[in-house]
């Protein structure tokens, strides 16, 4: 149970975007296995990766050599597609995280809409139970979609931060004062609720170094899935230093 606030936080390190500069040549570098090595020997928690119904960035080979040969738990991102479900069914991650997804997209823009689609995610989270993979659904902050999550028996919901992050960012000028307020607080809301429901609360999407430390602030997230910064900054300082680097942010805000 994960009923007290203040605990010490996990880190998954999405590395889809490793593999995105590999697709971009069709190089065999960078390894995703030694990737996935350094990030672990750095101290993270968990390997995060997203297997595309366009397989853009991660391919299918990566995600069973993944599973083979890492040490530390193994998240995989998918649609709610049957084609993706039947792979995860045979690689048995650790976890799956549920996402809407969109070709045109350019990342994973909402949260699942899990009101909506409770009947279609049930037998879903049954069969995944079945082989022991804990589900993860990504929904937006909002109370309604954790108290709908926790009914239908998801072992944790994934708060998607994209709408806090980017206000951060600034992506929304003169608002984003007051929309970074709005958010960080359904952020907590619903962080509070599952805590309270005694469901996994996690949360990604748009994290850099900065607006982390925000969120981490509660105490009440357990883990963080985080991609796109942790690769841009490992361009500057190496893997190692961008894991340990955000692992310290998270823990120690
Ligand atoms: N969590 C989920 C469910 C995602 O879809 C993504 C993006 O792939 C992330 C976390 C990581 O987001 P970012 O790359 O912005 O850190």
């Amino acid at each position: 149970m994960n009923s007290s606030p203040w605990l010490i936080p996990r880190l998954g390190v999405n590395i889809d975007h490793f593999a995105t500069l590999r697709q971009l040549r069709g190089t065999p570098y960078p390894d995703l296995v030694e990737v996935a090595k350094r990030v672990e020997a750095a101290g993270a928690h968990q390997i995060t990766v997203h297997l595309r119904e366009d397989r853009r960035h991660i391919q299918d080979r990566d995600v069973f050599e993944l599973r083979k040969k890492i040490g530390i738990s193994l998240n995989l991102e998918m649609a709610v597609s049957s084609e993706i479900v039947k792979i995860a069914h045979k690689v048995k991650p650790d976890w799956v995280c549920l996402v809407p997804e969109k070709r045109q997209e350019v990342t994973t823009e909402g949260g699942l809409d899990v009101l909506k689609m409770k009947k279609k995610l049930a037998p879903l989270l049954r069969d995944f139970r079945k082989k022991k993979i804990k589900v993860s659904l990504f929904i937006e902050p909002d109370v309604r979609v954790v108290a709908a999550s926790h009914e239908l028996g998801a072992d944790a919901i994934e708060i998607h931060t994209g709408k806090f992050c980017n206000a951060t960012q600034k992506r929304y000028g003169a608002k984003s004062a007051s929309i970074k307020k709005k958010e960080l607080k359904r952020i907590e809301d619903s962080a509070v609720l599952g805590q309270k429901l005694g469901i996994h609360v996690h949360a990604g999407h748009g994290f850099d170094l900065e607006n982390v430390r925000e969120v981490a602030a509660f105490g009440r997230i357990e883990e963080y899935n985080i991609g796109h910064f942790i690769v841009c900054r490992a361009a500057l300082v190496g893997v190692d230093q961008a894991v340990r680097e955000m692992i310290s942010a998270i823990q120690a805000p």
